[in-house]
């Protein structure tokens, strides 16, 4: 009797022991599923859905999961290209990174990505991420803009779509629009941009966006678009600038979207600073003619070398870099004269004599006899009636089919690397 009574507790006891486990994993098994519910129920939210914003381009990657109190709701374009989804991948694969790195995983933690894609022509893909996070009652929303080569699906930095010497401009235009007291630094790898047919948006931060119309900068490599089967004609004018007559002949070239290139004398600067800066972010090119006027092959090596740094430094100081081209005054010049410039030296193809005739229709006629691809006219900025004739003269060649260039986006047009010797046109 006693041993049967000994198995039997024994085997109460089993079952007991056996209950709790079952009731132990039992709860466990509810206590998960019912995590697993409110993390699937935290996915299927409807604020979670794509938005409305542009999303043309091809289709919509949806990924939803969670990860312990992590959901995750991400949104982004998916193409046939495999570049272009590896660049995507990689972008999203950061904003994963960053999200995890933040998460306190004390609450339910949920990121939500959205995106909207735009393409103005199938060259460039502008994509902007709305990034949402949520940690616990926290919210957190920023965006994020990348532009990529509609091609080739890689990500573009702005080296990629700008000629050389692009930042400096671009740093001006930040500077004035953000009206900001320090200049702003811009690498060379920068890629927080969007490029439409109309502008160039640099993202600083949300707030700090600057908007530059593309026509004033003619650095970029694809716009303004140039027709190169139309003919290019160099407008120049020498010896300014000048309050008056600069300012309307750049109230002009506003108007009808030209360039031309300001030969500057670097003694006419002081004071008129803005007139200048004015010019150059209006996408003309701002060049030298000296400091002094004075015939350079008559100097002393030492006053020679001066009359082309000290306006180096004159314009340096107002756009951020040297002029690209020099015009000695009176086109005299010789070996030393190209030696103290070692940059090209630019004359003239259609000489106006605007300031022998001072005459407004005589200037203006002698433009329209010869005009032709890749001539460069010489007139002078300082005298109202050579402003007359440009202001007649702009709309004129732009009727008969000419697109009024710099000279340096000239030769870069014409394919031509510009070296340190003469050129009088451009073709
Ligand atoms: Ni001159």
């Amino acid at each position: 009797m006693r041993v049967k009574k000994k198995n039997r507790a024994r085997k109460i006891s089993i079952f007991l022991v056996s209950m709790l486990v079952i009731i132990g994993i039992g709860c466990v098994v509810i206590y998960k599923f019912s995590d697993n519910l409110k993390m699937q129920a935290v996915l299927n939210r409807s604020e979670y859905s794509a938005s409305d914003l542009d999303k043309q381009y091809g289709s919509i990657n949806q990924n939803k999961y969670y990860q312990g109190k992590s959901a995750y709701i991400i949104y982004s374009p998916k193409t046939e290209n495999e570049q272009f989804n590896q660049t995507i991948t990689s972008i999203t694969d950061s904003i994963i990174a960053d999200f995890d790195s933040k998460a306190p995983h004390q609450d339910v933690d949920v990121l939500f990505v959205d995106y909207g894609i735009k393409t103005t022509d199938s060259k460039y893909l502008n994509l902007d991420f709305i990034i949402n996070m949520q940690f616990g009652d926290q919210k957190e929303t920023k965006q994020q803009h990348y532009c990529l080569n509609g091609v080739s699906g890689e990500l573009l930095t702005l080296k990629d779509v700008c000629r050389a010497d692009y930042t400096q401009k671009l740093k001006l235009f930040a500077k004035r629009d953000l009206e900001l007291e320090d200049d702003i630094e811009i690498a060379d790898d920068y890629n927080s941009f969007a490029l439409d047919s109309e502008n160039l948006t640099i993202y600083f931060s949300d707030e700090q966006v600057v908007t530059v119309p593309l026509k004033y900068i003619p650095e970029l490599i694809d716009y303004p678009k140039i027709d190169y089967n139309k003919p290019m004609i160099a407008l120049t004018f020498d010896d300014g600038p000048n309050k008056k007559q600069t300012t309307r002949l750049l109230d002009c070239l506003e108007k009808y979207d030209a360039r031309v290139t300001f030969f500057l004398l670097g003694s006419n600067i002081s004071g008129k600073e803005d007139i200048v800066l004015r010019a150059h972010l209006l996408g003309n090119e701002i060049a030298s003619h000296t400091y002094n006027h004075k015939m350079l092959t008559k100097l002393s090596p030492e006053n020679l070398k001066y009359e082309i740094e000290q306006t180096d430094k004159e314009i340096e100081d107002i756009i951020g870099t040297k002029p690209k081209l020099i015009r000695p005054p009176y086109g005299s010049k010789n070996q030393d004269v190209y030696d103290a410039a070692g940059r090209p030296i630019v004359l003239w193809s259609i000489d106006t004599e605007d300031w022998k005739t001072r005459s407004a229709s005589a200037t203006v006629q002698s433009v329209m006899d010869n005009a032709a691809d890749g001539e460069i006219s010489l007139m002078h900025d300082i005298h109202s009636f050579s402003v007359d004739a440009a202001i007649e003269l702009i709309p004129k060649l732009i009727d008969e089919g000419y697109q009024l260039v710099t000279v340096s986006e000239l030769a870069y047009y014409k394919g031509i690397e510009l070296e340190n010797k003469a050129y009088y046109r451009i073709k």
